[in-house]
């Protein structure tokens, strides 16, 4: 019974010197449960979105919901974990103690948090670097230990902004596959920021595809795929038959046709 989420009419104007007009009537649903993709250019205010959804921000008009209730409320019963584009793990803490941080920062102590770091760390695939130091670690093996710290308090809902954009391809896929299972095995609803239109596909039941800046949703593709995901399906028509669709929905359909949609070999 996770949270859903959605956003009415939100916009965004940011005031400072020069006046940034980031979002304009964004409007989107995500069932509790469910797994979202947000694709669009950069700059579009996909960042932006993720943020007024976390209560990081305050949307300059319309509103967002955290199941029904304002995502104030969400964020003090630490209901949202969020993961960033970078992991921002603390150098000087280790792995474990970089998961603990959360509890930290909520003032939990005491028996229930025993143990809980180390489950999670088993549960993204780092058993046994919990007294690691981050800079020993990948930067895949240091992107997992920051979904662990996002999944500590027990998230219903988990926003990932472009959390392995900064990961080479063959450890991004990888790292999607691992990040589905983990969302099995949780049962967050999912919103994942992404550039990839192919990871879009891979990974969610609906994709909304953003504007240029003013970002608004363009258009929200559902993707027919069964579950569990496999890369195999990254090879089938019901696939490309998306992967178009967003394409199109992104760049125009006067651009040329019938391009390769995607560079299989890299995920094979
Ligand atoms: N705090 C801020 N102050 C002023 N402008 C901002 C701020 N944050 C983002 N912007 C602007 O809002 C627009 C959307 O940014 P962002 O949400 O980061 O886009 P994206 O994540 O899609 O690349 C950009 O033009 C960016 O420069
Ligand atoms: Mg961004």
């Amino acid at each position: 019974m996770s949270q859903s989420l959605s956003a009415r009419y939100v916009g965004k104007v940011f005031d400072g010197r020069g006046r940034v007009v980031a979002l304009r009537d964004v409007n989107m649903e995500v069932p509790g449960g469910g797994f979202a993709a947000i694709i669009g250019p950069s700059g579009c205010g996909k960042s932006t979105l993720l943020r007024i959804f976390a209560d990081l921000l305050q949307p300059t008009t319309g509103t967002v919901a955290i199941g029904g209730g304002a995502p104030q409320n969400a964020r003090r019963t630490k209901s949202i974990g969020f993961v960033f584009q970078s992991a921002t793990l603390l150098p000087w803490r280790t792995i474990r103690r970089n998961v603990e941080l959360p509890l930290d920062v909520a003032g939990e102590r005491g028996r229930s948090r025993e143990g809980r770091a180390d489950a999670l760390l088993s549960l993204v695939g780092l058993d046994g670097f919990g007294d690691s130091l981050p800079h020993q670690l990948s930067g895949g093996m240091q992107q997992r230990a920051a979904i662990a710290r996002a999944l500590i308090l027990k998230p219903e809902i988990l926003l990932l902004d472009e959390p392995f954009g900064a990961l080479d391809e063959i450890t991004r896929q990888r790292m999607n596959l691992e990040l589905l299972r983990i969302w099995g095995e949780t049962k967050t609803t999912a919103v994942l920021v992404t550039h990839s239109i192919a990871e879009a596909v891979l990974m969610a039941d609906r994709v909304f595809v953003m504007t240029p800046r003013p970002g608004t949703i363009a258009k929200a593709v559902d993707v027919p795929l069964e579950r569990p995901r496999t890369l195999q399906m990254m090879r089938t028509p019901a696939f490309f038959d998306v992967v178009n669709e967003l394409r199109d929905a992104l760049f125009g359909t006067e651009t040329e046709p019938a391009l390769e949609p995607l560079p299989l070999e890299a995920v094979s």
